[in-house]
């Protein structure tokens, strides 16, 4: 079984009661989520592997270290995950960045996958799956098999709000990837929204609908 972590941080906390809030408009919420994914993948690099490298600072030599193992990828899923790349960006500017596109449909919920776009070395890299909502998990459970047909071997998703159904889901389909969200909500609306949730995170991040 996939570790599933709530990271409980106070300011991923603080920025993601903001864009819970109906009052909070696009260029607040479109902040708020990648400041949030930036606080996130802060939290969850922690455990990347280190290696020791010779260097002489102004003062002499010295022995410190480097960042080793696995080079990073950041993947969004279209359209909401775009809204966190920029975040993981800032903190890993050299990561490359994959895109899979899926949309739900709307009457059945079920996702369908329409574009996918990857670095050609998928399969050497660390991959951090990225999208605001992990809902019913189809999404997230086809992005998953999608990368995994393409050679990826190593992934965590990363998600601002999920739902119950949604992490167990994932976590039975892919027991190798585990998962990370900012909350855990209470549950699937009729119609497949989060609640309470945000609301529908690409309409309010590209301010559509
Ligand atoms: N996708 C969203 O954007 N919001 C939800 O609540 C569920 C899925």
């Amino acid at each position: 079984m996939s570790k599933f972590t709530v990271l409980n941080h106070p300011l991923i906390q603080h920025k993601l009661t903001i864009m819970r809030s109906a009052a909070t408009g696009t260029r607040n919420f479109r902040q708020a989520a990648n400041e949030i994914a930036k606080l996130m993948v802060y939290e969850i690099t922690r455990d990347l592997p280190l290696k020791d490298v010779q260097i002489e600072t102004p003062m002499g030599k010295t022995t410190q270290k480097v960042l080793s193992g696995k080079k990073l990828a950041v993947i969004p899923i279209l359209r909401a995950g775009l809204g966190m790349v920029d975040g993981v960006l800032e903190l890993i500017p050299a990561a490359k960045v994959g895109h899979i596109g899926m949309y739900r449909d709307e009457k059945t919920l079920k996702p369908h996958e329409y574009f996918v776009k990857m670095p050609s070395d998928i399969d050497q890299r660390e991959l951090i799956i990225v999208d605001p909502m992990l809902a019913t998990g189809g999404s997230a459970n086809m992005a998953i098999e999608a990368l995994k047909k393409r050679g990826a071997k190593h992934m965590r998703l990363v998600v601002l709000v999920a739902a119950p159904e949604g992490v167990k889901k994932v976590q039975a389909e892919h027991p190798d990837v585990d998962i990370y969200a900012a909350a855990l909500d209470e549950c699937l609306t009729d119609n497949g929204y989060i609640f309470p949730g945000l609301g529908d995170a690409g309409d309010r991040l590209f301010g559509t609908k």
